[in-house]
């Protein structure tokens, strides 16, 4: 434990990966020891996770943060001043105190888990340890508590909102099931994404990147886009399925709401079940073995549905259905409705809040993914979260781009100093047209 104080916490203006303004902060502790944390920022948002504080109005497209920034210095830093830190979410208690609304509509999504994470890593500098260390000892202060590397889901191409919604699956994504290891799984990796540009390149259709770096997409179905991707893995000498499997963040509160799908690029608009048989066509004919938001936020029968007739075959993860909240997570798994979480920190507004979340989704013996939003920084601190509370699974986008390597790079260090016997394979996950239904 650490008897220093917070001397100061310090807002700032930094970028993310669109351009747009975000909040960095940074504590420092009368020892000398200092934190960063920065805000991340999602495009396809859940209706009841975490509200970032934007100024509105013109400059910056409404989206500056310059209230934000003046409530960190005289809201946050008041209240945090002099506070001694007795764990790495500590200072999250406070926060809580000047905002306990579960949307942050008071002080701000952005502001409260940039704090948290600035004082997380403050408080990990004091003590001389690394984040992810000293969060798994918080969790089990008997020292024993289980660290992991987690099994990369990366994107190869990138869809909805990400992409101008030129296909209307948001992110057709891969996870080597077959690595053994973190270094192996990206590599694996690395060859699909590039045989995919190949791919693409050969039909004239490579269009750049979307948001999260995978390739922009061009085709004529959203099954085209899947199809695709299946050639892509065994272009690269992958077996699909075993080696390599495919893995769906559909997103469908993108595009679906009270019971109606509105398709794109199919041209057709269906309701839930037609949307779960459509899924289910595509569940038969490739090798997938995750799939996130099936269905809209608002429709809570159809995600019961569509997991009581995949939920024993294949990972389906809750993400805008659930927006890390611990009590819409024990709402579900009573509901029968997903057996994933994803774990969003700036959805929830607290690590703290993050952590319950993730505590929910244990106790009811669903799997968990880390992940980060399509617009990010070189801020690493989720791979700190995903190996000290083993999660077991880390989304980041794709393999490209600064603010998504930063990650996958963070990665590879700690699987060199934990040793890759510490790598969360991915061989439990089932693939979804492996046998009969
Ligand atoms: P977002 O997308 O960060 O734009 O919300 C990521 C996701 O849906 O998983
Ligand atoms: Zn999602």
């Amino acid at each position: 434990m650490t008897q220093a104080r917070i001397e100061a916490t310090i807002p700032r203006r930094v970028w993310d990966s669109r351009g747009r303004p975000t909040i960095e902060v940074e504590v420092r502790l009368s020892d000398g020891s200092l934190g960063r944390g920065i805000a991340p920022a999602g495009a396809s948002r859940g209706s009841r996770e975490a509200i970032d504080r934007r100024d509105g109005g013109e400059r910056l497209g409404g989206l500056d943060v310059r209230e934000a920034l003046a409530a960190i210095e005289l809201e946050v830093a008041p209240a945090l001043a002099s506070t001694v830190l007795t764990g790495p979410l500590a200072a999250d208690e406070i926060l809580l105190r000047l905002d306990d609304t579960p949307t942050k509509s008071v002080l701000g999504g952005n502001v409260t888990v940039a704090t948290s994470i600035a004082c997380a890593h403050a408080y990990a500098a004091s003590v001389g340890l690394p984040l992810w260390r000293v969060l798994a000892d918080d969790a089990r202060p008997s020292g024993d508590a289980q660290v992991s590397i987690p099994l990369p889901e990366i994107q190869i191409f990138g869809g909805g909102a990400h992409a101008g919604r030129r296909i209307d699956i948001q992110d057709l994504m891969v996870i080597a099931r077959g690595a053994s290891s973190v270094e192996q799984a990206l590599a694996m990796t690395a060859e699909v994404y590039l045989a995919a540009g190949r791919l693409m390149a050969q039909r004239g259709a490579a269009t750049g990147v979307a948001d999260e770096g995978g390739h922009w997409p061009a085709f004529e179905s959203n099954e085209h886009a899947i199809e695709t991707l299946l050639r892509a893995i065994e272009a690269a000498g992958y077996t699909a399925g075993d080696e390599v499997a495919i893995s769906l963040d559909i997103a469908a509160s993108e595009f679906g709401a009270r019971g109606q799908y509105r398709l794109g690029l199919d041209k057709q608009t269906i309701d839930s079940d037609g949307m779960i048989d459509l899924l289910g066509r595509w569940l038969e004919r490739y090798p997938i073995c995750s799939i996130e938001d099936p269905l809209a936020e608002d429709d809570l029968e159809g995600m019961r549905a569509f997991t009581q007739a995949w939920g024993k075959r294949i990972q389906i993860i809750g993400d805008d259905f659930l927006v890390t909240n611990a009590a819409l997570i024990d709402a579900a798994a009573a509901g029968g409705a997903c057996n994933a979480a994803l774990i969003k920190p700036n959805q929830a507004g607290t690590l703290s809040e993050a952590r319950d979340a993730l505590g929910a989704a244990r106790k009811a013996n669903w799997s968990t993914v880390v992940s980060a939003r399509s617009g990010e920084t070189e801020d690493t601190t989720i791979c700190d979260l995903a190996i000290g509370w083993n999660a077991r699974q880390l989304k980041v986008g794709s393999i490209t781009r600064g603010e998504r390597t930063a990650k996958w790079n963070a990665l590879i260090r700690a699987e060199q100093a934990l040793g890759a016997a510490a790598f969360a394979d991915g061989r439990w996950l089932r693939v979804s047209n492996a046998g009969s239904p």
